[in-house]
């Protein structure tokens, strides 16, 4: 028997329930509960989502939430959320939470980093001091925090990149992302995901796929897509993906996406998404509806006395007027953003648990037509 650490706990499991064409319904078993997939984690990148108590959170049916290790480290850093019990003790959510696991937001600093086969170096955004990630540090870290789920540390290159920049890249994310395992520390139903890169190339993203298969991982992250390559390439992207990743993992698309990215990619066999969009458009007074998106700052809403949505059953929608939303905004009142992110937020989630209740009903793709029409429709 191998004496690695990962071989010696229960593993964090998702099994099946029901499938409609490409897509799947299925259940995330982990150390803090029970999550029904598809599912969408809304991003809490500080230790909090932000302007929301977490039974908000809770309330709207978010099952897992997301948390960043480039930001915790810096800020409180991750000895003092570990000396707090961990991230689901300090921000009051014993649900499963998922980190990321920093690569990608190191990546987005710029010319404040430094890049080489060990890992990255950095200057922080906050107070310019020197910090350093590697696939070690990163694994370690998150090991600190106490996430459910642990992300391998990971490169995820700007595109339009060549494909000779896109596979050097890759080739280092999937050596990175055997340290990150030999790192993970195995513990009862937690879990580890490796992250497939390689562009929209598919015979990087093939390579990518196995090389992380042969290590093995509890998922499988679907990493460097959203970062500019447009929805067509990004779903032709996982047409030829999705079916190279094991059928009994979970596969998650990292930083995707709209409610027409989510439904395409549920479409093609992916269970999990995260992405800032809900939530900061909530804070710019941008609300997603079944009919799209408004935004409230507009003077015509100054005097319209309907609620969001004709039928929307968010704890919002119901209960106040666009013109008290409005008036929220324009008075910078911190009111109006809460408001707007919990009803985005419940929006993506009543989405979720439409597409799921459709995958298991086996009318999917009914449900993708009428959710379609719907939002070209705009306001009513
Ligand atoms: N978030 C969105 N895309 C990515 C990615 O490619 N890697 C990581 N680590 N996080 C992401």
């Amino acid at each position: 028997m191998s004496d690695h650490p990962t071989d010696h706990a229960t593993k964090m499991t998702w099994v099946p329930e029901a499938s409609c064409g490409m897509a799947r319904a299925g259940h995330l078993h982990t150390r803090h509960g029970t999550v029904p997939t598809p599912t969408f984690m809304p991003v809490g990148t500080v230790g909090t989502v932000k302007g929301m108590t977490m039974d908000a959170v809770r309330s709207t049916g978010a099952g897992i939430v997301l948390g960043n290790t480039y930001h915790l480290m810096l800020r409180p850093t991750a000895d003092r959320v570990q000396k707090l019990g961990g991230l689901h003790r300090m921000m009051d959510w014993p649900g499963p939470i998922l980190t990321d696991s920093g690569g990608f937001q190191v990546m987005s600093l710029g010319a404040l980093r430094k890049l080489d086969e060990d890992g990255v170096t950095f200057r922080s955004h906050i107070d310019g001091s020197k910090h350093r990630l590697t696939p070690e540090i990163s694994t370690d870290i998150q090991f600190k925090l106490d996430a459910t789920i642990t992300m391998a540390f990971d490169e995820c290159p700007a595109l339009p990149a060549t494909p000779e920049v896109l596979r050097k890249s890759m080739e280092m994310s999937m050596r990175w992302a055997a340290r990150s395992r030999e790192a993970f520390v195995a513990r009862e139903g937690y879990g580890q995901f490796g992250i497939v890169q390689g562009g929209t190339e598919r015979d990087l993203r093939e390579y990518s796929t196995k090389a992380l298969t042969d290590i093995g991982f509890e998922g499988y992250a679907i990493g460097g897509l959203a970062v500019g390559e447009g929805q067509e390439l990004m779903f032709s992207t996982l047409d030829f993906t999705t079916p190279m990743l094991p059928q009994d993992k979970a596969r998650y698309l990292m930083g995707v996406g709209t409610p027409d990215d989510l439904l395409g990619a549920v479409m093609r066999g992916v269970d999990m998404f995260d992405c800032v969009m809900p939530s900061r458009a909530g804070r710019t007074a941008r609300a997603y509806t079944e009919r799209g998106t408004i935004n409230l700052r507009n003077a015509r809403f100054a005097d319209d006395t309907r609620t969001l949505t004709p039928h929307d059953d968010t704890p919002v929608a119901g209960r106040y007027s666009r013109a008290y939303l409005h008036h929220l905004f324009r008075a910078n009142e911190m009111l109006g953003p809460m408001l707007l992110t919990w009803h985005n937020l419940a929006y993506y989630q009543r989405l979720m648990r439409q597409i799921r209740a459709a995958i298991v009903d086996g009318t999917l793709d009914t449900l993708a037509v009428k959710l379609r029409e719907d939002w070209a429709k705009g306001d009513w």
